[in-house]
């Protein structure tokens, strides 16, 4: 309840620093409450906001999520706030900045005072950013969630033996949190059935929460299924879970909260280029979240509902760089097939207003005529509403099924439809309801075999939105309406008669078709009936910023891709729309307004004969026309970026890697410690020069051993004194490679002056405990002509320029790696690339190496329209090299053909100048002596007319290039 109102939630999930532009965050707020969901739901990163230990950045850039609170609230929708300290999302390290997972701050996640005094300094100032947005202060934060999934209440459950490391760590936060101001309600997410972990209904142990809530991907996490085999098994597809048992069993006094639920998958380097969409697709969709309702779910968050990226090293090394997630909105911020489907089931919840206090009565085959069809009763012990969920009690079954339904309603026990049947078409479910009260205007539905779509109440009129697949049927009964007048549509599709049991009540019965029926009763109801087609393309958004939305304030539109929100000023509805093909605007507005106005402009405006307005837009641009304005990328500059394989090169600046201790709680085969945390560095690319002596003639080292680190996918290639020795190439699943490497195609120098230089990328470091797995050398030995362990002199490393003492704070920690054009800032926008040659990176070079291209170009992209640009990256198959592109300074693609299948990444307006001029940056290391080659184009995703203002000036986004060389 907030504030006295019951409500059930319906929460979208997004990540802010996955769309590192404040000013598109109301784009996703805005789709996401569109599709009908009344909350979002947040994680935030330590390590996004904490380079170092003594550092906290709340303030640039995205860095200030003050915004999305501000727009929650303004666009009306209530926040679930996740912000730690761990979080997991396929994060780097699960969010944990690297400078914490050297050791010295313990093994984190747990009641180590090392590890609290680094979390309490995080978590307090989290609490004071977020605390005026809390609901208690007038925000809109109803919830907060204390870690993630951290199910480790037990040491024994089935003794009820607790864990007292993990109670007293749940304590703590809870202790701190509250003495921080945070006064909502905290919950806990655990990751499966069986950790029941922190609910008060279940123990009182120490550390209960005070929501319970468990996490739930039915069908894979992961576009790549084999991830989920060893902790789920294969997903055996569309079958369903009882969570109902669960809840009862564990959290019976508290709503049954889903935290996280599929919204989609990851898609990992070897998934599908495209991603896994159909896995979740919208069948999938239709089924898995009325099955929610019929387990009573009364709260939930779609994970994801808007994933972004995870641009720069921000992944974890499993996760790729995309974190489109398959889900309903792209990454690109295009909106999927899916999302209309998840906006049938959001919109028809918005108005279900019975639903939030809800009985389960029953569970069976025995409600209807057909023993392959099952239903599941929900009622409101208040109003007597119930609602049936009903589909194949196979629930993969592809049939098609025909069956009525025995409900008990306010006029008795009825069988419905009393003419004609109700259509399953395999996967798929309906929720058929029976006195469902219209707004508050005490109208009832006594029952409808249509599955409501949204409903508007302007007092003396209500307008109710049904649908139903093309050709099926569809009857309903409206109390005290005893003559329905045909408006619109087929006057053939609807029959009528007088209900035998109550008199003066009509029976409706219609079938759908594509042009919609409109009929009003003698009561003030106008019902409209229209199919999925026409239902995908209605919205309903409300007049005020009340997350609960009521039905007084909704005025449901059909027609634009995208209708972001309504109001009313006299006699004009204002309407913010996007579309692109000509399109046909209807309204249901109050009998008062006579006028249509879309993004402030008004449009010749028409009265239906059943009372809603028209109007009509032209088309918008066309992506076509966008694609062709767009630059080729024909002019390049290049230039070498790997000076530091030769001997000679003056590492003067680079960072003494002497360590022969290390706190971390797996210490390395070789000394100095060659970890890149104890040194400073925690992202990308990173650099090892190891000197030693060549002239002790017997024992002269005639190979090198080496096991580098980098996570799941990394690699990296090996020089002497400038000469390529080999590469380790890298494996999807491994995450550190064994190599031993000749010296004999090469030349040792006499004397102390041999330089080894191994070039590694860092995948990003792993979730939960593997945050603790190092990203460096584990072992690096010299080996004798006789087989002898020979030792390097000394040690030098090189990352990201300034490493965790960040000198590109905005852009953040995983932006930005240590390779020569990196250091020398190379990617920045305003670095002089006149004196560098002209090269393509099509044409690409041979042999090993780092390049370095650059190349800018202008866009002028159209006013007043919204358009999704991605740049892809294209390779000649397999190719042996990793390539990093960066746009105006962003790290936004990574590839590595190897093994990886991505090519396309999006990049948002805001990171691109659109009106402007943009600097391209793309480092190509060809991990062999075969041609590397990389050919770049910039893609027109789609392109709208926008109620999106992008005309917010970006320049502070795009910081641009100042002199590096001490970097070098
Ligand atoms: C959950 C976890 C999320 C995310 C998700 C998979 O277990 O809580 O943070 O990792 O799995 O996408």
């Amino acid at each position: 309840m907030v504030n006295g109102q019951r409500l059930v939630i319906w929460s979208g999930e997004f990540h802010p620093w996955r769309i590192p532009v404040p000013e598109l965050w109301i784009d996703i707020i805005e789709k996401i409450k569109a599709a009908g969901f009344n909350t979002i739901a947040l994680y935030e990163l330590w390590g996004w906001h904490a380079p170092n230990n003594e550092t906290l950045d709340f303030s640039t850039g995205a860095h200030n999520y003050s915004r999305v609170f501000e727009e929650a609230k303004r666009a009306g929708v209530y926040v679930i706030y996740r912000p730690g300290p761990y979080t997991n999302a396929e994060a780097n390290g699960g969010g944990f900045p690297g400078w914490l997972t050297t050791g010295l701050h313990g093994t984190l996640r747990n009641d180590d005072p090392r590890y609290t005094a680094a979390w309490e300094r995080y978590s307090g100032r989290v609490a004071e950013f977020v605390n005026p947005y809390l609901v208690t202060n007038g925000g809109n934060v109803i919830m907060w969630q204390l870690e993630n999934e951290y199910g480790n209440q037990w040491l024994d459950r089935e003794e009820l033996i607790p864990n007292t490391t993990a109670v007293n760590y749940m304590e703590l936060l809870q202790q701190k949190h509250r003495s921080w101001g945070i006064d909502v309600p905290f919950a806990a997410n655990n990751p499966n059935f069986n950790t029941k972990s922190w609910s008060k209904d279940y123990s009182d142990v120490g550390g209960e929460t005070d929501v319970y809530g468990l996490d739930h991907y039915p069908s894979c996490w992961s576009c790549d299924l084999s991830e989920c085999t060893a902790v789920n098994g294969a997903p055996e597809w569309y079958t369903l879970f009882d969570y109902a048992t669960h809840f009862q069993e564990v959290a019976l006094t508290q709503p049954s909260f889903l935290p996280e639920f599929q919204g989609g998958s990851y898609n990992p380097w070897i998934g599908p280029a495209e991603g896994c969409r159909n896995n979740t697709g919208p069948p999938w969709v239709n089924l898995y979240y009325r099955h929610n309702l019929a387990q009573k779910v009364t709260a939930m968050n779609i994970y994801m509902t808007y994933g972004g990226t995870n641009w720069g090293n921000s992944g974890y090394p499993l996760s790729g760089t995309s974190y489109d997630y398959s889900a309903p909105i792209q990454e690109n911020r295009l909106i999927a097939e899916k999302y209309s489907e998840f906006k049938l089931f959001g919109l028809f919840w918005r108005v279900a207003r019975d639903f939030t206090k809800v009985d389960r009565i029953g569970n069976s085959t025995d409600y209807t005529t057909n023993e392959a069809v099952m239903a599941t009763e929900l009622r409101n012990p208040d109003t007597n509403a119930a609602f049936y969920v009903t589909r194949h009690e196979y629930s993969p079954s592809t049939n098609i099924s025909h069956f009525r339904l025995h409900v008990r309603t306010s006029v008795g026990e009825l069988t419905v439809p009393r003419r004609g049947r109700v259509t399953l078409n395999g996967v798929e479910s309906k929720v058929l309801v029976t006195d469902f009260s219209i707004g508050s205007s005490g109208k009832k539905l006594v029952y409808s075999t249509a599955e409501i779509l949204t409903l508007a109440d302007s007092g003396d009129r209500q307008v109710v939105v049904l649908w139903a697949p093309r050709e099926e049927t569809g009857e309903i009964m409206l109390a005290g309406a005893s003559d329905w007048t045909v408006r619109s549509g087929n006057l053939s599709a609807v029959e009528q008669w007088q209900d035998a049991i109550v008199k003066d009540t009509s029976v409706v019965s219609f079938s759908v078709q594509s042009k919609p029926l409109v009929l009003d009763s003698a009561n003030g109801v106008q019902l409209v009936v229209v199919d999925r087609e026409t239902a995908y393309g209605f919205w309903a958004p409300n007049l005020d910023a009340d997350p609960l939305v009521w039905e007084n304030s909704i005025v449901p539109v059909h027609g634009p891709y995208l209708v972001r929100s309504a109001s009313i000023e006299s006699s004009v509805v204002n309407i913010r729309a996007d579309w692109n093909t000509s399109t046909t605007v209807e309204v249901w507005a109050d009998v008062k307004v006579s006028q249509i106005s879309v993004n402030g402009i008004q449009y010749e405006s028409t009265r239906t004969p059943y009372g809603s307005l028209i109007c009509h837009l032209p088309a918008s641009i066309t992506t076509e026309s966008v694609q062709e304005s767009l630059p080729l990328l024909t002019e390049w500059k290049v230039v070498d970026s790997l000076p530091e394989k030769f001997a000679e090169y003056d590492d003067s600046h680079w960072t003494e890697a002497d360590h022969m201790w290390t706190p971390h709680p797996v210490p390395p085969a070789t000394y100095p410690v060659l970890f890149a945390d104890e040194y400073g560095y925690q992202a990308g690319n990173l650099l090892w020069r190891g000197r030693f002596t060549g002239d002790s003639g017997i024992a002269a080292p005639t190979a090198v051993h080496l096991r580098v680190i980098g996570g799941a996918g990394s690699g990296y290639s090996v020089y002497l004194n400038g000469d390529f020795l080999g590469a380790y190439l890298g494996n999807h699943t491994v995450r550190d490679g064994n190599v031993t490497l000749s010296f004999s195609n090469t030349t040792i120098k006499p004397g102390p002056e041999n330089v080894l230089l191994v070039l590694q990328d860092t995948m990003g470091k792993d979730q939960r405990e593997g945050a603790l797995d190092p990203r460096g050398i584990l072992n690096a030995t010299l080996i004798s002509s006789a087989g002898d362990a020979l030792d390097f002199t000394s040690w030098k490393v090189a990352g990201n320029a300034g490493g965790n003492d960040l000198i590109d704070p905005l852009r953040g920690t995983w932006n930005e790696g240590g390779l020569y054009a990196e250091r020398l800032g190379w990617h920045l926008p305003g670095f002089d690339d006149n004196e560098w040659e002209s090269g393509h990176p099509k044409d690409g070079f041979s042999g090993s190496g780092v390049q370095f291209y650059r190349t800018k170009f202008p866009l002028d992209m159209p006013q007043d329209h919204d358009a999704s640009l991605a740049f892809e990256l294209l390779t000649d198959g397999r190719a042996k090299l990793r390539a990093q592109l960066y746009v105006n300074g962003y790290q936004f693609g990574k590839i590595i053909p190897w093994f990886g299948n991505q090519i396309e990444f999006p990049v948002f307006p805001g990171i691109l100048d659109y009106h402007g001029d943009n600097t391209i940056g793309l480092s190509i290391w060809s991990m062999s002596e075969e041609h590397a080659a990389v050919d770049v184009r910039v893609k027109a995703l789609g392109v709208h007319r926008s109620a999106l203002d992008l005309s917010f000036d970006s320049d502070y986004l795009r910081p641009g290039w100042s002199d590096r060389s001490q970097y070098a």
